[in-house]
């Protein structure tokens, strides 16, 4: 996958900003990534290993397979479990949609902010589906770019929140696809299947969610799509500006932020 096909890119910036989202978000998300029984977990599209120094330390009893399509985030993604010290981590270059595995060879597959990025969702997890083991799990984490809501309302906001839904849908993917993964499993051919929406809530009295995750995650990510919106004639450049800076408002003293994620559990019957 080149930069162009990826809505967010691999820059620094967002390498740094992948970070920040993964450390706000640690417990909302993954107070409850445990996988049991023990065994082998593939976790597809892990990046530049964000969530992965954070699932690894917290599943000793498992071995984890962590593949990407970039190359480059892997390298990072390396250094930071070196840095960490976490042992039973292996990164492997593989697309999703042509695992290098033998059928049933993992216990269990998780994945967090990739099926927003593909064209093809349910080809994505029926290729994961053939590698999991029978009554194996998969867990799948992504956020819904619909459920975002602040205060002070905009338009002028709301209308660069929409530009990035836009720019990522014209790359082939779909930001709002929160609220999709319960019957993306269910086509897929998934059962037991659980979905619980994580909600996170900014304002001034959690100083530490409105930096970590209104500016550094959400606002950050909707800076990231500035030059295609602009070039592409989604916006022009003013109403842009006017609307980043209604949406740094929501992150001001008497600002507030909300948006959704939600987390999927599976099995393989
Ligand atoms: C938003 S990033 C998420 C990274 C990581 N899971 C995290 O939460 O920090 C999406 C990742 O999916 C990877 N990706 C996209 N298409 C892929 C494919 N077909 N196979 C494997 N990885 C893919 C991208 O290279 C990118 O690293």
């Amino acid at each position: 996958m080149s930069d162009s096909s990826y809505v967010h890119g691999y820059s620094t910036t967002e390498s740094q900003r992948l970070s920040d989202q993964a450390n706000t978000l640690s417990h909302l998300l993954h107070h409850d990534s445990v996988f049991r029984p023990a065994g082998l977990v593939l976790e597809a599209g892990c990046g530049t290993g964000a969530q992965t120094v954070i699932v690894a330390p917290q599943n000793p009893q498992c071995h984890f397979v962590s593949i990407d399509v970039a190359e480059d985030s892997l390298v990072k993604a390396e250094e930071s479990i070196k840095k960490k010290q976490i042992q039973n981590v292996r990164f492997q270059v593989a697309d999703v949609f042509d695992l290098p595995f033998n059928d049933e060879s993992f216990d269990h597959i998780f994945i967090c902010f990739l099926l927003e990025h593909l064209q093809e969702r349910t080809g994505a997890l029926a290729s994961l589906k053939r590698v999991l083991k029978k009554g194996g799990t998969i867990t799948v984490i992504e956020g819904d770019h619909g459920s975002a809501y602040y205060y002070p309302r905009s338009s002028a906001a709301q209308a660069t929140i929409q530009c990035l839904i836009d720019v990522q849908a014209a790359m082939g993917g779909d930001s709002l696809i929160g609220r999709q993964l319960y019957p993306l499993l269910i086509t897929a051919g998934f059962g037991d299947i659980s979905v619980s929406p994580r909600m996170v809530y900014a304002d001034a009295s959690r100083p530490e969610m409105v930096d970590g995750f209104t500016r550094k995650t959400f606002i950050a990510m909707v800076e990231g799509v500035r030059e295609q919106a602009i070039n592409s004639g989604l916006i022009t450049e003013a109403d842009w500006n006017k609307g980043i800076t209604d949406l740094y408002r929501s992150a001001g003293a008497d600002g507030t932020f909300c948006y959704t994620f939600f987390k999927a559990v599976g099995k393989k019957l």
